[in-house]
């Protein structure tokens, strides 16, 4: 549990609240004056309500694996209170929603890439398109390190989908339950050259993603360690 006397926690709050702030500012010249009077910042910024995909990548540090966020909530409204204990170092963002527009916008503000990841793209050896970039979260990085037959619930790996040098998509792997259950213990999302998250594919066990995944090691196809 974090608590405002964690003080690098607070000093993350802050950097959020200073971050916000210049985007509040802003929305004053738009003339909605409703919103501007609506909003009143908190005299004190409480830590423990800063969402995690909403704050600013920390360094890597190791932290304990954490428990996937399956809530149809937003990840924004991930409480801090999921993360095990992780002592006096602030939480990386491993919490990875599990519902389609959560997801889609969590990839989007590019929440992944402080995960460990490929030193370079490379052409796929899959049907993503090419070159593709994988990350891996810390939960995944430990199961491959140790070699683990089955992944623990809240190992992810986020696929970058590149077109001309810039990301056109993301392919993503979430072990949702520490049972692969034939892949149904794996939540499967795809989206490639769209940004409406209604044309991406999503969902539990997806049969066209873990038809070609089980020949992986539980499901993930990436080697360890990676490239
Ligand atoms: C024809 C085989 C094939 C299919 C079908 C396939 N993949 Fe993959 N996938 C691969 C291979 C091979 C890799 C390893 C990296 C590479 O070469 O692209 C991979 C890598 C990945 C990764 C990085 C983690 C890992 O397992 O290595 C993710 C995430 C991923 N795929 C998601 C998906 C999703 C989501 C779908 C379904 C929409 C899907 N894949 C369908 C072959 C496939």
């Amino acid at each position: 549990m974090v608590t405002m006397q964690d003080p690098k926690t607070f000093m993350r709050a802050k950097r959020t609240l200073a971050i916000a702030l210049p985007a509040i500012l802003i929305g004053c010249g738009g003339g909605d004056d409703d919103a501007m009077t609506t909003y009143v910042p908190p005299p004190e910024v409480d830590a423990a309500t800063v969402p995690d995909g909403m704050t600013p990548m920390d360094t890597m540090t190791p932290t304990p694996d954490v428990a996937v966020s399956d809530t149809t909530a937003s990840d924004a409204a991930a409480p801090d209170t999921a993360v095990t204990d992780t002592g006096p170092e602030p939480p990386r963002p491993e919490l990875i929603p599990t519902t389609r527009d959560a997801l889609y916008a969590w990839l989007k503000a590019g929440n992944y890439k402080s995960w460990s990841h490929e030193s370079a793209p490379h052409a796929s050896a899959g049907p993503h398109g090419a070159p593709v970039l994988v990350y891996v979260n810390d939960a995944l990085m430990d199961s491959l390190a140790a070699g683990s037959a089955q992944h623990p619930a809240g190992a992810a790996a986020v696929k970058e989908l590149l077109s001309g040098g810039a990301v056109d998509g993301w392919a993503v792997s979430v072990k949702v339950e520490p049972s692969s259950d034939g892949g149904m213990g794996w939540y499967w999302f795809e989206i490639y050259s769209s940004t409406n998250p209604a044309d991406a594919l999503a969902g539990r066990g997806l049969g066209g993603c873990t038809s070609c995944h089980v020949a992986g090691k539980d499901y993930v196809r990436t080697t360890y360690p990676l490239k």
